[in-house]
């Protein structure tokens, strides 16, 4: 059993991406594993202030705001879902600020194993390309034990619920948290 905690990015709570989410949470509920997905737009999370503070005191964020529950949260989950729609080709700015502030993490984050949970508009995966980049070299800024895997992008999703007109990419997403 993996405790899996999802960090859904789209400030719309019942979007696509939460419903990507969603469907993953089942599988893996369903595959016996534990899962949590918060939604990061109800959490006041500043961005990082690029100080080095916490590079030099053990990891610790000089800034006091939810991120600190999320540290936790994060060193302690075995399996971390990045939830996002595309935004101008890459994460949200709720996202990002998430993962700006996991440089705290740089020499604690080991044995974790990260999905991308994506939509956006496009029509295919050759609009995701900067998406799917940052999500890799995000990974590869930890050690070897930081890996991938897998990752699905639902395409042109605009309205919340359009991504439920691909039922190939629905089944995808339950199948991949019944994979984990
Ligand atoms: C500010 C903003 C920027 C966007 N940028 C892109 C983009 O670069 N590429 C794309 O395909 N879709 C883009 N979209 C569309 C969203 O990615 C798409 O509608 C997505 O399904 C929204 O996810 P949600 O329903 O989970 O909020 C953008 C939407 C917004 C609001």
């Amino acid at each position: 059993m993996s405790n899996i905690l999802i960090l859904m990015g789209s400030p719309r709570k019942h979007g696509n991406t939460s419903i990507l989410c969603d469907e993953f949470a089942r599988g893996a509920e369903e595959a016996g594993h534990r899962v949590e997905k918060i939604n990061i737009a109800d959490k006041t999370i500043k961005g990082c202030l690029g100080c080095n503070g916490c590079q030099r005191n053990g990891g610790k964020c000089v800034q006091h705001d939810d991120m600190a529950e999320l540290y936790s949260k994060i060193l302690s989950a075995d399996v971390i879902v990045l939830a996002s729609p595309i935004y101008y080709y890459t994460w949200t700015a709720q996202l990002k600020a998430v993962i700006d502030r996991t440089y705290a993490l740089l020499s604690t984050m080991h044995n974790k194993v990260f999905y991308l949970l994506s939509t956006c508009m496009s029509p295919d995966e050759s609009w995701c390309k900067m998406m799917l980049d940052s999500f890799r070299n995000y990974l590869a800024c930890y050690d070897e034990t930081v890996t991938e895997g897998g990752y699905l992008f639902g395409f042109e999703t605009g309205e919340p619920g359009d991504v439920r007109k691909s039922e190939a990419t629905m089944q995808k997403a339950y199948e991949m948290g019944k994979g984990v």
